[in-house]
């Protein structure tokens, strides 16, 4: 293994996770905050929000996995200068990583979700070439990036879509909690689930997103947790959970 995919290996050791599945299937990641009584509330994401570099690196990894990235129009609009694309040191690293350990090559796919099409022009992610948008049938949307117009678009009529008609493996989703929380009810839906908790007792003004989750529900949907690690980061305590169904097919990771 090169000594690019080592550091990403140590790093994932250093949170607990010894492996990782090549193929996820349905992978949720999101960062919440712990009201200290089993609730989560979703962090908006902003310049007040708590920083993590440990979630930084976890969001990376997610992108680095996945061959298919869902979000959401609201989320385009919210985060006008948003990339998927991650760079830097880290960048070159999980890119080596994902080639080597992975086996993948091709960069994710990147899939908006949205219902009345109302998507910032020139938006970074529509201009990446990598952009599909699914929508209903009727909504007008900007010309480019691919369009999948549905009878009854939804997050898991997309997931379903980028399985059976694209063939994609590991589909993250990176979609806010009105559109995430199908994946809570019941069913199996998600597959793993890559959790962040801020557990400090007061958020920054603004921050406090809608209720979201709580510390039962991925049990409720049938995940195990895999691995948990406390880290206490210049904005304050932070643990990092991996939740996920028994792993299926072949296990990668450190040898
Ligand atoms: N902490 C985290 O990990 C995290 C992760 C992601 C987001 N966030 C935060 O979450 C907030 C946004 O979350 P949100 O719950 O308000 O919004 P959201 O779930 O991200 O997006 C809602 C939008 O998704 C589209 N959509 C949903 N269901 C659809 C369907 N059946 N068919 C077609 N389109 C559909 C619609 O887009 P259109 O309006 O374009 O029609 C809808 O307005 C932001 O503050 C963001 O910062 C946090």
């Amino acid at each position: 293994m090169s000594s690019a995919a080592q550091r990403i290996e140590k790093r994932l050791r250093a949170l607990g996770i010894e492996s990782l599945p090549r193929n996820a299937g349905v992978l949720h990641g999101t960062a919440v905050w712990s009201d200290g009584a089993g609730q989560f509330y979703a962090l908006k994401i902003g310049k007040n929000t708590p920083r993590s570099p440990t979630d930084d690196f976890l969001l990376a990894l997610n992108r680095t996995r996945a061959d298919a990235i869902v979000t959401t129009g609201q989320i385009l609009r919210d985060e006008p200068g948003l990339r998927f694309e991650v760079g830097g040191d880290l960048g070159r690293d999980l890119r080596e990583w994902r080639q080597l350990v992975l086996g993948r090559s091709e960069a994710p796919r990147i899939v908006i979700l949205t219902r009345g099409g109302n998507l910032p022009a020139g938006h970074p992610v529509l201009a990446s070439g990598r952009a599909l948008i699914m929508t209903g049938r009727d909504a007008s949307v900007p010309e480019g990036p691919q369009i999948v117009r549905r009878a009854a678009p939804g997050l898991l009529d997309t997931v379903s879509y980028l399985q059976k008609e694209e063939g994609r493996e590991t589909v993250l989703i990176e979609a806010g909690p009105s559109t995430s929380s199908v994946l809570y009810q019941p069913g199996q839906h998600v597959d793993e689930l890559m959790l962040s908790v801020y557990h400090e007792a007061r958020l920054p003004a603004g921050v406090q997103g809608h209720a979201f989750l709580t510390a039962s529900s991925p049990d409720s949907v049938g995940l195990l947790e895999i691995s948990r690690q406390s880290v206490r980061e210049g904005s304050g305590l932070w643990s990092f959970h991996r939740w996920a169904r028994l792993p299926t097919g072949r296990v990668l990771g450190t040898p």
